[in-house]
């Protein structure tokens, strides 16, 4: 039985193209069963439709209340019965009601708890660190304050800006996401507190 997972965009999509790309060998052990999206007309949900994977978008904007949103994306992601949800690019914030239901995953573009927000290698340029990277997490209540599964540094350049970075963050972003979510998927995955581990305890 492959893991099935529902990945959340809000943009460009190529931590979900890693994801699609790796679910396309058998023995990854997961499969993208739908991306759901909180905006229309991105490259994010033109990935999932060009591989042939339900869609799904509930905008905020649509509902009179926060709340009504948050439980009409829970409900569209329930439909698909995942395993584990992935917020990949997703630049929302869901409910302790949704975190509740669903494990949930969480990609940031820098080393948590630095820098945490919208602007993670901005803000770590801007700061004048040295390194900087990736993070997966599991989503808890706060802003990108969740246990750690996965991180991956990246150096900065003195040269480097705030898009520069990022790309780098992410070459290996997509790497870091593709190895946990598959050994997740393979071997499942223990959280005690804050601590971590998949595929055994966390003892
Ligand atoms: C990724 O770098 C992800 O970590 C970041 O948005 C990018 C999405 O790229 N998320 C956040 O900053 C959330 N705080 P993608 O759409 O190409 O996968």
């Amino acid at each position: 039985m492959r893991a099935r997972l529902v990945v959340l965009v809000s943009g460009a999509g190529t931590n979900l193209q890693a994801l699609i790309d790796a679910c396309a060998d058998p023995d990854y052990g997961a499969e993208v069963v739908a991306v759901g999206a909180d905006r229309g007309d991105i490259e994010g949900l033109a990935r999932a439709e060009r591989a042939g994977i339900a869609t799904f978008v509930r905008r905020v904007d649509d509902f009179a209340e926060r709340q009504q949103w948050d439980r009409a994306l829970g409900a569209a992601v329930a439909d698909f019965e995942p395993q584990v949800v992935v917020l990949a690019g997703f630049m929302k914030l869901v409910s302790p009601d949704f975190l509740a239901r669903f494990l949930t995953l969480n990609t940031h573009p820098a080393l948590c708890p630095s820098f945490p927000g919208m602007h993670g290698p901005r803000d770590a340029i801007d700061y004048g660190v040295k390194v900087s990277g990736a993070t997966l997490f599991v989503v808890d209540g706060g802003v990108d304050t969740g246990p750690i599964v996965a991180q991956v540094p990246v150096l900065v350049a003195d040269d480097d800006d705030a898009e520069s970075l990022h790309e780098r963050i992410k070459s290996v972003e997509r790497q870091m996401l593709v190895d946990a979510v598959g050994r997740i998927a393979r071997d499942g995955i223990e959280i005690t507190g804050r601590r971590v581990r998949v595929g055994g305890s966390a003892g």
